[in-house]
């Protein structure tokens, strides 16, 4: 497996899609939190979803996970998805985008890079354990991030 990008740019300014279920029933939300790196001699990627997220719930009960990236012209629907819940409105159908089944999970066709990742570890990030400035910044009143590591079993690029 090869990747051919730079996963800090990814992430940070082109964000990405968290997608977990089959494709009868899924949800996706966008992220821009996340990871790659090596853990249990594995290739492993690493997002943090706040338990309040409907694809929390997802994540919680399914062994697979996708993380998908996207040409710059999908960034104002990324917006989309990561401002509505799934819980509220059909926000995959309305957003225009077409799910793709892959193993034990979904991307989407017009996904430029899709890591396929099988889910490993789950773990709340325990606000004790933060530098007061990062707790003060981004846990007083919202629901905690829990961390999700997967094992990447296949990288789909277009
Ligand atoms: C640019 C951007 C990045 C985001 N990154 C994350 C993230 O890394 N983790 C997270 O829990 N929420 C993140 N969000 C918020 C979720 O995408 C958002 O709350 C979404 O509506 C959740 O949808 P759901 O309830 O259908 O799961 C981000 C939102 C945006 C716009």
């Amino acid at each position: 497996m090869k990747l051919k990008t730079d996963i800090f740019e990814q992430f940070d300014r082109k964000w990405g899609l968290l997608t977990a279920g089959e494709k009868d029933q899924f949800n996706t939300m966008t992220i821009s939190w996340g990871g790659l790196g090596t853990l249990w001699n594995k290739p492993v990627a690493t997002v943090y979803v706040r338990t309040s997220r409907y694809t929390h719930e997802f994540m919680d009960a399914q062994d697979y996970f996708t993380i998908s990236f996207y040409p710059d012209e999908v960034k104002p629907i990324l917006g989309v998805l990561g401002s509505k819940s799934g819980r509220e409105m059909d926000k995959v159908n309305r957003s225009g985008l077409t799910p793709k089944e892959v193993e034990h999970s979904v991307t989407f066709e017009e996904a430029s890079l899709t890591l396929v990742c099988k889910k490993l570890f789950r773990q709340e990030l325990d606000v004790k354990n933060m530098t007061p400035e990062i707790a003060d910044s981004f846990y007083s009143g919202d629901a905690p991030h829990d961390m999700y590591i997967g094992e990447v079993v296949d990288i789909l690029e277009k």
